[in-house]
Formats: structure tokens, C-alpha cells, sequence
């Protein structure tokens, strides 16, 4: 069953064509990679899908309703959720109180909320570091504060982009782990990354943009050979013919 479709999605920023009729679907239960060079338009998709943006043209069909021009929050109590690039926390608020932000959503109890959030920390192994002030936490642990308010809004189709960026090996390992388990959980993922390993080792299929349209699609190892993929990250010479 298909919880998301994208139909000749455009958006545009007044002459730049960001997004170029590009059309994807992701089938429940599954993870769905996005790729692409810098500046190929992956964060403008998520901003069309999740709200921040209406879409120049084209249709957005969330679990088979037309979403078009539905605002964010809206979205988000409907089971879709996002995390941002750029983390943005209550930096002066502690991890627990930025979580319980995602849980009221569903709830407008404060214990309700407390205790979603208490379980979402759980979940990701961040229930000891829930004093702490969001500001004061390192990059790795901002990361998934993104993820764990996000997830205290119970989604059905998470969109995760670049949380991966600036973490460690061993930090990149866990969160591989981690969203391997919310997918086991029931949860969809779509995920932007950069870092191939993660991207490779956690998608069912993968989506390659490029100046705002899709040139590949397919399984991880099609995608990693695609002659096209090769180009637009490295350029015609490093296509083997
Ligand atoms: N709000 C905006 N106003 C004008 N141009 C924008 C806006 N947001 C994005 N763009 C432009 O749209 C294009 C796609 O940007 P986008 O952030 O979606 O790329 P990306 O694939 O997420 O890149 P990165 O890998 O660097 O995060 C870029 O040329 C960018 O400058
Ligand atoms: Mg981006």
C-alpha cells in the first residue's frame, strides 16, 4: 500500500525551478532514500510534502489523501513529521520539555505528554540525558533530539533529513540501528542523507535528484552503479564504459 505519493511535483523560487515534475511513492513500511548533490532540491521536497511550502504545481497524496497547501501541524496530526537540517531546539529548555513539545500534538495532558515523551527518550537510549539543557548537548545527541520530538508525535511516515551529518562512525552505526528499529516498529522512513553507507545499508529503494529532477531509482546496488548517479556526483570521467 502506497502512504505517500509525489505527482510531477514543481516548486519553484521565483526563476529557479528547485523541484522538476518529479513523481515518487513510498509503500508503507519501508525506507525510502533520497539523494543527491548539494543544492539538488531534496530539502525543498521534504518542505513540499511536510507543509512548509506549497507546491508551484503537482499533487502530494499522503495515505490517500490530497495534502496540497496543508500546513504543517495539520500534517503532523495526521502522521507525518519531519526533522529540519538545521536543528532548531529550545536551547534553554531541557531534552525532556523540547520532547513533550512533539507529544502534545496528540495530547493537550501534561502527564499524557510526559510520559510519551519519557518513552520516546526510551526508545532511543536518551532517557538519562533528559535533564540536561538542549543547548548544552553535543551535535550527535541534538541529532536525536530532532528525532525523538518528531517521533513523540506518533508519525506514520517519518521524513528524516541529514541526521546523519557531523556524527562519528560509531554515533552513525547507532543511529543506523535506531532507524532500522522504528521501521521495525511499523513506522515509514524517508531519509535524506549523504553518508552512502548509512543510505545504502538502510533503504528499501532510493530516489536520485539532480537539479531538481529524478535521474535514478531502484534498489541500492542498481542506484550505486547507475551511470547517470556517477555523473552528476563525480563527473563523466569517472563513468566506466
Ligand atoms: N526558500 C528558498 N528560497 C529561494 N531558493 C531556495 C529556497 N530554498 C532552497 N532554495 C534553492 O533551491 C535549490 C535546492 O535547495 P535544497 O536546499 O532543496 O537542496 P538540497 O538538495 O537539500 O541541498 P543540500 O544537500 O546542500 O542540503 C538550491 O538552489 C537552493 O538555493
Ligand atoms: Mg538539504
Amino acid at each position: 500500500m502506497k502512504i505517500l505519493e509525489v505527482n510531477a511535483l514543481v516548486k519553484d523560487f521565483g526563476g529557479l525551478r528547485a523541484i522538476d515534475t518529479l513523481d515518487l511513492v513510498i509503500e508503507q513500511g519501508q525506507i525510502l532514500g533520497l539523494i543527491g548533490p548539494n543544492g539538488a532540491g531534496k530539502s525543498t521536497a521534504f518542505n513540499c510534502i511536510a507543509g512548509v511550502y506549497p507546491p508551484s504545481k503537482g499533487d502530494i497524496i499522503f495515505s490517500g489523501k490530497k495534502i496540497n497547501g496543508w500546513k504543517p501541524w495539520n500534517l503532523c496530526k495526521n502522521g507525518l513529521a519531519r526533522t529540519f537540517q538545521i536543528v532548531k531546539p529550545f536551547s534553554s529548555k531541557s531534552v525532556l520539555y523540547n520532547v513533550m513539545v512533539g507529544s502534545f500534538v496528540n495530547t493537550d495532558k501534561k502527564d499524557v505528554a510526559e510520559e510519551k515523551a519519557l518513552k520516546v527518550l526510551n526508545s532511543l537510549h536518551f532517557e538519562d540525558k533528559k535533564d540536561i539543557k538542549a543547548g548544552n548537548l553535543t551535535i550527535a545527541d541534538r541529532k536525536r533530539l530532532e528525532i525523538a520530538r518528531a517521533l513523540a508525535t506518533e508519525p506514520k511516515l517519518l521524513l528524516l533529513d541529514e541526521v546523519m551529518a557531523g556524527l562519528r562512525p560509531a554515533e552513525i552505526d547507532e543511529l543506523v540501528q535506531i532507524i532500522q528499529n522504528l521501521r521495525d516498529s511499523g513506522i515509514t522512513i524517508f531519509l535524506i542523507e549523504h553518508i552512502m553507507r548509512a543510505i545504502m545499508a538502510l533503504s528499501d529503494r532510493i530516489v536520485v535528484i539532480h537539479f531538481g529532477k529524478k535521474i535514478a531509482e531502484g534498489i541500492p546496488e542498481k542506484v550505486a552503479s547507475d551511470e547517470n548517479v556517477i555523473k552528476a556526483y563525480l563527473g563523466d570521467e569517472y563513468v566506466v564504459s
